[in-house]
């Protein structure tokens, strides 16, 4: 299983298995602008997983306060199939490598009060509470089968300090960089 940005000729794979393909080609549209990482995990020709990191916080879903000014990672998602066996870990750290590739010192991200698994992962690797109030955070994901899920969910929003991480190359949005690589 390897990590790595998101390439053009990759989107048609990605828009089968994880996100419709209108929001994979935005995706890759803004990686091409240097505004977002798109990180897709692999299992060969397979994609099983993806987070995305924003280069800094959309303003649509600022808080105030420091959080708005790191970098924001938005939609950490495996494969049901895919869960437990450290793809998840794998997408987080190479987003916080390319966070930290670029100088930022941590890195953001907000997540369901009632998302247990989730909670429990952020904090194995060190994401703590970033101190604003629990709010409520406008959603609209459509699946990839074309089915939108909008929706409105409680969230609290955890930040991650990066001091001390190896800086790696950041990747160029059209060279493809590997982030990090597992077997
Ligand atoms: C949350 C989510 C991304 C986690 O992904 P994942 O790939 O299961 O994450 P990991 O495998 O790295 O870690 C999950 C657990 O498996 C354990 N694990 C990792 N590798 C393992 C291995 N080889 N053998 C056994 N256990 C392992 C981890 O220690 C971790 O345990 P913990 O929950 O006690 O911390 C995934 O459950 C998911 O996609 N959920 C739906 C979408 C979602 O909620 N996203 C978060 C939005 S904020």
């Amino acid at each position: 299983m390897d990590v790595r940005l998101l390439r053009p000729e990759e989107a048609a794979a990605v828009a089968a298995k994880l996100r419709h393909r209108f929001v994979v080609a935005d995706r890759l549209e803004r990686q091409r602008r240097d505004e977002c990482l798109y990180l897709v995990a692999w299992d060969g020709g397979n994609p099983v997983g993806q987070a995305l990191l924003h280069r800094r916080r959309p303003s649509a879903l600022a808080v105030a306060g420091v959080v708005d000014s790191l970098p924001y990672i938005e939609d950490v998602f495996v494969l049901p199939e895919w869960r437990n066996q450290g793809v998840g870990t794998a997408l987080l750290e190479a987003a916080e490598s390319g966070a930290a590739a670029r100088g930022d010192r941590g890195v953001s991200l907000a997540v369901s009060t009632g998302n247990t698994a989730a909670r429990r992962l952020y904090t194995r690797l060190g994401y703590v509470d970033a101190g604003v109030p629990v709010h409520r955070h406008a959603t609209t994901e459509p699946g990839f089968d074309g089915g939108g899920q909008s929706g409105n969910e409680t969230v609290v929003d955890l930040v991650k300090r990066l001091e001390g991480l190896a800086a790696a190359t950041w990747p160029t949005a059209h060279g493809g960089g590997r982030l990090s690589e597992r077997r």
